[in-house]
């Protein structure tokens, strides 16, 4: 999609996607991680979801990127969080003792800037970008992400030319092909769930760069 399909998005205070509350996969799925506790989480395409929050309270530094400053903006305003404006080169944002957010385009992340990173949650990063971008998207995360990362990776598979996306249907087949030439690819859960009267499928993976 494009940058300002997102940022309309936002401006019209309509954001679908968003959860109230922290998501269920995350809660059951993460202990299943090889996990020490205080590793960083990168949180891609991060919106203004409150499973960043959960991961700092489980010990985690957390990294997230969104492209809508207005989202970032909400997501500390709704949370009565206070944080430091910083600006980096590609992108600016904030910081608190245990997360850094920040505003600019995921694909301008670098390698140095994820140095530390240790694990990826991806829920509703993958499924809201068109297939073309899609094999964009996890090259870059191979690129820029240190070896032995793992991933909790949450998306959705329904018939396509039943809905338009986003969130787009991701086949399993798909994560398999984009993720299985670099890493091992397990899916722990499978649900069926109705989106706007289609039937369709989440499925969660847990992948180990
Ligand atoms: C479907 S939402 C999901 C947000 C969040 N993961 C959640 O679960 O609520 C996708 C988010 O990605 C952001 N986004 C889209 N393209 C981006 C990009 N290239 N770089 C950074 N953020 C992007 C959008 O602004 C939007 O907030």
């Amino acid at each position: 999609m494009e940058a300002n399909f997102w940022h309309d998005m936002w401006a019209s205070g309509v954001v679908g996607f968003h959860q109230a509350d922290i998501n269920e996969y995350l809660k059951s799925h993460w202990p299943k991680l090889q996990l020490e506790g205080d590793e960083k989480v990168l949180v891609p395409l991060c919106g203004k979801t409150l499973d960043m929050l959960w991961l700092a309270q489980q010990g985690h530094a957390v990294l997230g990127i969104e492209l809508s400053p207005k989202a970032l903006e909400e997501f500390l305003a709704e949370n009565n969080l206070q944080a430091e404006a910083i600006q980096q080169a590609n992108h600016c944002g904030y910081k608190m003792p245990d997360m850094t957010l920040l505003c600019g385009d995921f694909f301008h992340l670098t390698a140095e800037q994820c140095q530390d990173i240790k694990l990826v949650y991806d829920r509703a990063a993958l499924v809201a970008l068109p297939e073309k971008m899609r094999q964009d998207y996890v090259s870059h995360l191979q690129a820029i992400l240190p070896a032995k990362t793992q991933y909790l990776l949450v998306t959705m598979e329904y018939d396509q030319s039943k809905m338009p996306g986003p969130p787009f249907s991701v086949s399993e087949q798909e994560v398999r092909s984009l993720f299985e030439p670099f890493a091992k690819v397990t899916k722990v859960e499978e649900k069926p769930f109705s989106r706007k009267g289609v039937d369709a499928l989440e499925k969660v993976f847990i992948i180990n760069s």
